[in-house]
């Protein structure tokens, strides 16, 4: 018969066991999976050097998923309900091929072990690290939730054409505050958009019969060259006018310059009902990319946190297009 006291001991660690699982650690495959970071990094560089925009495309990734039902996957669910469907996601969100060779390395070396979830983290990371940005210790550990919510990500994931107050508050119901919201937009530092989605801005802003009155002159040409009246709006152009593939300040810059490209990006320095708030924090991150670097890695691994499901609460997918059967 087990003494007392061992019983006690074996209780106390088995809660303890499972107390430390629910927490994220930034060693968790340390001994399951021990080469997974560096056989991330090799297939994101893959990834990078075929197309230098997969970087952009692999950040936003990670931002999607965590911002429906929290940072479990479910982005990367197939089917006629994903989150693929979604207005935000739809002809935009892309990179889900990378994903899946990402996936295929790892479940090489360590079969059914790394979630899904947990490699849109790396790749993300390692997506800011490979394109000149910051580098953070990634938190690890998170599981792969079992449903996609078309809904949750129409209505959770901010438009370009949202005010800055309904924006802030949708980074505020995930615990992300004004500083946040500001250096995670940094993320748009990197990559591109479709003309559609700021083409009402180069001609005509709000019936006005003028381009919109924050776009600074110069641009415009620009846009429109890029974006012809007659197009159908699938055309593109750099979120970050000057280094679209360089992780740097110049989006800060841009953006007391007037020459933000979604309307989005633009009110966190020219809103009126802009609390001055976000514009300070654009304007420092514009005169010091070194503090907008070491806010963005910190608001990453705060949006990172965002609702996982950690211990036995969801599941690793062996296919992350599908939940296990
Ligand atoms: C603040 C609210 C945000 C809004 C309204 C917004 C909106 C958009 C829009 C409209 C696009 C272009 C999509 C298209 O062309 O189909 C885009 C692209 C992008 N977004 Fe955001 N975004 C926001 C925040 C973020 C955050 C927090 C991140 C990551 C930290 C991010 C990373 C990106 C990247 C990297 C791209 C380029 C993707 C590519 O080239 O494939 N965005 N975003
Ligand atoms: C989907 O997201 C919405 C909005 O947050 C939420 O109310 C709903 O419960 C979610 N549905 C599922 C199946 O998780
Ligand atoms: C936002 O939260 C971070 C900590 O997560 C803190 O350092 C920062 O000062 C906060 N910003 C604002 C505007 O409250
Ligand atoms: C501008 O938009 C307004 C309102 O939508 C419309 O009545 C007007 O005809 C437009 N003007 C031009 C030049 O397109
Ligand atoms: C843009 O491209 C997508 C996918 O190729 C297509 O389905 C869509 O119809 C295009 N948009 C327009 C406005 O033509």
């Amino acid at each position: 018969m087990m003494h007392k006291s061992k019983i006690f001991w074996f209780l106390t660690s088995l809660m303890l066991c499972v107390g430390a699982r629910s927490q994220l650690r930034t060693d968790f495959y340390s001994k399951s999976c021990p080469n997974l970071l560096s056989i991330v990094r090799k297939e994101v560089k893959n990834a990078i050097k075929n197309e230098a925009r997969m970087a952009a495309s692999l950040l936003r990734l990670h931002f999607h998923d965590c911002f429906v039902n929290g940072c479990d996957a479910s982005l990367l669910l197939d089917g006629k309900d994903s989150e693929k469907f979604a207005l935000p996601n739809l002809n935009s969100a892309r990179g889900f091929e990378v994903i899946d060779s990402i996936k295929e390395a790892v479940e090489n070396a360590c079969s059914c072990v790394v979630s899904c979830a947990d490699i849109l983290t790396i790749a993300a990371r390692d997506s800011v690290v490979l394109s000149g940005g910051p580098w953070w210790k990634v938190l690890l550990g998170r599981r792969d939730g079992l449903v996609a919510n078309q809904t949750g990500a129409n209505v959770l994931l901010p438009s370009p054409f949202e005010s800055l107050d309904r924006i802030i508050a949708k980074f505020a119901d995930f615990g992300l505050n004004l500083t946040d919201v500001v250096a995670l937009s940094g993320g748009h530092t990197i990559g591109l958009s479709r003309c559609a989605l700021f083409s009402h801005r180069i001609s005509n802003f709000s019936g006005t019969g003028a381009p919109d009155s924050t776009l600074d002159s110069r641009v415009i040409p620009r846009l429109q060259a890029a974006c012809p009246a007659d197009s159908d709006g699938n055309n593109t152009f750099p979120l970050d006018v000057n280094s679209r593939d360089s992780f740097d300040g110049h989006y800060f810059e841009n953006l007391v310059k007037g020459r933000g490209i979604l309307q989005s990006d633009q009110i966190l320095f020219s809103s009126e009902s802009a609390t001055s708030t976000t514009r300070d924090i654009v304007r420092l991150y514009a005169s010091d990319p070194a503090v907008f670097s070491n806010d963005f890695a910190n608001a990453m691994i705060k949006m990172g946190n965002v609702k996982t499901l950690t211990g036995s609460n969801g599941e690793i997918r062996g296919n992350c297009r599908v939940v296990n059967s």
